[in-house]
């Protein structure tokens, strides 16, 4: 990499990461779930160093928190901005720089800019928003879908696993669900969306590169899979007679597994996350079993003819063993590939700080990008983290890699404006 010392920005962002990584819910691992207390604490944390940086602050009605900085330059009368982003929710016992790494980077890409004394001409808005990653409701991006005027009106009825809706935990956050509707920005008013985002793979730890390019992001869908069977006495049902829904289960969970492992290397991914059964009891035959599943690929068709086969084998499954299985579709999104314009001109900050030819590669983890593209064009830097380990306590960015991306960012930045000089 080149002269520049990263380390200063970097151990900036080293601080701000652990105070982030402290608020979480009350036990010993990072747990941030969407419009809960810890997501309230750290949306007010970062709201603090929104205003700190200059910024002005507000949360919108699906609980996320934008900083916005009005166009520099003077004379510049352009109401038009560019969106940076990332977001503050995390999974189960999470890692500290996924979603929360890209907030940090955001608001310190703005304090150096401000800091060397640049004036833009456009806007910027950094936006943490506080759902990306969909654990506690079956719905997903439901922050960025807002504004970029992708929303679902039927989504506030959706429920979390203690059945609460999403209308009612909008509500006890403060937040207005009616209004989630008239979120949308208009697009002739944004330049575009630009997210830095941990990588979550091993590709970049691989090819020793601290920072590369993004060039797409992977097609996706969450399913809800149910079997039902029928409940009865452990000791006195014969084995044939049963219709086990937890048995069926099993052999569905089988099956997706041998289903991806069938796709082209690499193209298909597919997960089965949780599982509930009930009754529950060790002495009664399960009589009701629900799964979820995370269907990902690297073509919309890879994706589309993969829940085909899956529909109907999930079909013979339950024909052979005589229980019904149904599928439910919670969230589909497309490929969504990043803008050539935006894509050159993170290769041409990246380039600067390192080699002329940063990695180009694809994401197979799922962003806020997605969403965000119904509105504008999107650009994304990924960054190292050891291992390619992600969705675990063990994820880790070190302090050189977080400065060397912020870097990157403010020169994206910089290499936008030499294009818009209104
Ligand atoms: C979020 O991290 C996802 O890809 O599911
Ligand atoms: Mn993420
Ligand atoms: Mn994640």
């Amino acid at each position: 990499m080149s002269e520049f010392d990263p380390h200063p920005i970097g151990e900036r962002a080293r601080t701000m990461i652990e105070a982030l990584a402290s608020i979480s819910a009350g036990d010993d691992r990072l747990t941030r779930l969407y419009l809960t207390p810890e997501h309230k604490q750290a949306s007010e944390l970062v709201g603090e160093w929104m205003s700190r940086a200059g910024l002005s602050v507000r949360m919108d009605s699906a609980a996320s928190m934008h900083g916005r900085l009005p166009a520099g330059r003077a004379g510049s009368r352009s109401a038009r901005r560019l969106l940076i982003a990332s977001h503050i929710d995390t999974v189960v016992d999470g890692g500290r720089y996924d979603g929360s790494f890209g907030v940090v980077a955001g608001i310190l890409a703005i304090e150096e800019l401000r800091a060397r004394g640049i004036a833009l001409p456009f806007g910027l808005e950094i936006i943490a928003f506080g759902d990306e990653e969909g654990v506690r409701f079956p719905k997903t991006l439901i922050g960025s879908s807002a504004i970029s005027g992708n929303i679902d009106p039927s989504i506030l009825e959706t429920t979390d696993h203690a059945g609460e809706t999403l209308r009612n935990a909008l509500l006890d956050f403060g937040c207005d669900p009616d209004a989630l509707h008239s979120e949308a920005y208009r697009a002739d008013e944004i330049i575009g969306y630009l997210e830095v985002h941990i990588e979550q793979g091993p590709i970049l730890d691989q090819s020793d590169e601290p920072l590369g390019v993004v060039t797409a992001i992977a097609a996706q869908s969450r399913h809800r899979i149910r079997v039902s069977g029928e409940a009865g006495h452990a000791g006195t049902v014969p084995m044939a007679l049963r219709r086990d829904a937890l048995a069926g289960a099993a052999e569905v969970i089988t099956m997706v597994e041998q289903l991806a492992h069938s796709g082209h290397r690499d193209e298909l991914v597919i997960t089965v996350g949780e599982i509930s059964i009930s009754p529950g009891a060790v002495n009664v035959i399960p009589g009701d079993a629900l799964l979820s599943l995370d269907v990902r690929a690297k073509s919309d068709e890879a994706r589309a003819h993969a829940v085909a086969t899956l529909r109907e084998r999930l079909h013979q499954i339950g024909a052979r063993r005589g229980v019904v299985i149904g599928i439910e579709t919670v969230h589909e999104k497309s490929v969504v590939v990043c803008a050539p314009w935006l894509r050159a001109a993170i290769s041409s900050a990246i380039g600067e700080l390192g080699g002329p030819k940063p990695p180009q590669l694809m994401s197979g983890a799922g962003h806020d990008g997605l969403a965000m593209a119904h509105l504008t064009d999107i650009g994304m830097i990924f960054v190292r983290c050891r291992a390619g380990i992600s969705h675990s306590p063990l994820e880790h960015v070190s302090v050189a890699d977080m400065g060397y991306a912020v870097e990157a960012l403010v020169r994206t930045i910089l290499e936008i404006a030499k294009g818009n000089s209104e």
